[in-house]
């Protein structure tokens, strides 16, 4: 990924502000996705400290040449390599160390307490001047909200998945087995230029579909089955993530029938979104057409997800949770719109397309389905 020099720097000042209206002056930031959010780098040991006027990207010697260009990229990130034969944590610690008396911020959603002992052991222990404070996600709090540069990015990614979908919905597949399906829809992921599938392709055919995330198994696919297709692909770091449901050769009324309620339940989700509404409220939208196709009563997940460096980020729609109003959904949020039916012993069918807010309303950022 090569995010604009501009844009990192904002991504930086945005959180140093976050950062210090939390009262920390310091913060250790692990997640590999936020590590990847500050300074562009995907390898598997990095980890970054901001501080008040720096943010320092620490990785091991086989990282190296990747530490050093993005050094040297003007991103406003300092790269150090940990020596060969000295641990990354030694050298996190010895960072730490040097900064004096601070209040430093750490992910506890990305720490193992392990990992936290070691770190404290390294610093001093419990008479080190460092001060911990758990952060409350304030990187994932950023990217909720994409860049022109993200939002670019995914677009093309939506339109390439979108592609893929087509060719699905007019493939002949009935006599391969779910396994076969998923090989083929990975192979095309591939061609179309994504790095890797965003996760394990879902095919669940017949009584199968029944299980939200099926893996896909052994079973023939057979005329007269619904086959739910979820599958998604990681784009220069992107996620986008979309599920068709095929009806394969002399569908009956029955399953027409529920097909046609997911779609108007999605269709439904997508009318009420406007900038700002609450995301239980969205969810409640595509309950209600279900509802009235009563089959409400075997929707058993949220209406979607966040899309970003994670195939599952924020935000979420769902519905209310305690009684709490759902987070609002801002523009420049990515998420996905996937309602879904699932009957034990008979089948399901979800449909799921991703949707961008934008300050006049929301765009499908893949190409939705408009009939069966
Ligand atoms: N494939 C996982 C999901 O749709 O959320
Ligand atoms: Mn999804
Ligand atoms: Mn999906």
């Amino acid at each position: 990924m090569t995010v604009p020099v501009d844009l990192m720097r904002v991504r930086h000042q945005r959180l140093q502000t976050r950062l210090t209206e939390a009262g920390v002056q310091a913060a250790l930031i692990t997640s590999r996705s936020n590590v990847t959010y500050l300074t562009g780098f995907d390898g598997s040991a990095g980890v970054v400290i901001v501080e008040a006027d720096a943010l320092h990207l620490l990785s091991d010697s086989r990282y190296a040449e990747e530490v050093h260009a993005l050094d040297r990229a003007g991103l406003g990130v300092c790269g150090h390599v940990a020596p060969a034969g000295t641990g990354l944590e030694a050298t996190v610690a010895a960072r730490l160390q040097s900064l004096g008396a601070l209040t430093v911020g750490y992910e506890p959603a990305a720490l193992t307490v392990a990992q936290f002992d070691d770190l404290r052991t390294r610093t001093g222990g419990p008479s080190s001047a460092l001060r911990w404070v758990a952060l409350d996600a304030p990187v994932e709090a950023l990217r909720e909200r994409k860049d022109a540069w993200e939002l670019a990015t995914i677009r093309e990614a939506g339109r390439r998945l979108s592609t893929i979908a087509r060719g699905i919905l007019t493939a002949p597949l009935a006599g391969r087995s779910e396994r076969a399906v998923a090989a083929l829809v990975e192979a095309e992921l591939r061609r179309q230029g994504f790095d890797k599938p965003a996760f394990d392709t879902i095919v669940a055919s017949g009584p199968n579909g029944a299980r939200p995330h099926h893996r896909a198994g052994d079973r023939t696919l057979a005329e007269g089955d619904l086959v739910v297709v979820d599958f998604g692909g990681m784009y220069r770091g992107y996620a986008v993530d979309m599920t068709r449901t095929l009806q394969l050769g002399e569908t009956t009324p029955r399953q027409r029938e529920v097909w046609t309620a997911v779609l108007k339940a999605q269709q439904a989700a997508f009318s009420a979104l406007q900038p700002g509404v609450a995301a239980d409220a969205v969810d409640a939208e595509a309950r209600r057409v279900l509802a009235e196709a009563g089959v409400a009563e075997f929707f058993s997940h949220g209406l979607g997800h966040g899309l970003g460096l994670e195939v599952h980020e924020a935000p979420r729609l769902g519905p209310r949770r305690g009684g709490a109003a759902g987070a609002p959904l801002e523009a420049r949020m990515v998420f996905t719109l996937e309602p879904g039916v699932y009957i034990p012993g008979w089948g399901g069918v979800r449909i799921e397309d991703d949707v961008v807010m934008t300050p006049s309303g929301p765009e499908w950022l893949t190409e939705p389905m408009v009939e069966g």
